[in-house]
């Protein structure tokens, strides 16, 4: 074996779990960021988590908002999907100019997206500080899905979307 970088580590523990994540700015519209670092936290009481950058947009909407949602998107996203991973919602409608259908969320503000396979409505519990990244844990308050879709995975990183079959 040889030593890696954690860049490389990550590019090679592929398939990462991947979703697109929903929270809502001061005004109340949706952002849509791409995240693979997501994770099952608890079952009693069900939590999740979601780690982020401290640059981007979506963390200081939750700080803010207290809600999120993790939605667990089908492979027609595939390439819009990994677009929310390359440009801010600081400058950009994610939701609009790159054509991702919204819709309400049950127990949230933020909307969510229409065309997941799972989705869960999240509101914020804890925070904890990580380097450059915070990690927000949440209780979920809402979860549904539709079983026919299927889900997207990430590969190379943050480089690519494919379904587990395209791996
Ligand atoms: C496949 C993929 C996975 C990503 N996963 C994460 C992640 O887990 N955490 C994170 O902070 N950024 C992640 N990113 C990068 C963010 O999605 C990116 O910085 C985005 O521009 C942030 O959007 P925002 O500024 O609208 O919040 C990922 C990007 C891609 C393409």
């Amino acid at each position: 074996m040889t030593d890696l970088t954690i860049g490389q580590a990550q590019r090679m523990t592929a398939p990462a779990p991947f979703a697109l994540l929903t929270s809502a700015d001061k005004e109340g519209k949706t952002n849509i960021m791409a995240v693979s670092w997501w994770t099952y936290l608890s079952n009693h009481p069900v939590k999740i988590g979601a780690c982020l950058s401290n640059k981007g947009y979506s963390g200081g909407n939750i700080r803010e908002g207290g809600e999120f949602a993790i939605c667990v998107v089908d492979e027609q996203l595939k390439d819009s999907a990994l677009q929310c991973g390359r440009c801010s919602g600081r400058s950009t409608d994610k939701a609009a100019e790159l054509g991702i259908e919204l819709a309400e969320a049950k127990m949230i503000s933020p909307k969510v997206v229409a065309a997941s396979k799972v989705v869960f409505e999240c509101k914020l519990s804890d925070m904890l500080e990580v380097g450059d990244h915070t990690f927000f844990v949440a209780d979920v308050v809402s979860a549904y899905g539709d079983d026919s879709k299927k889900q997207l995975f990430a590969y190379d990183g943050y480089g690519r979307l494919g379904t587990a079959a395209e791996g």
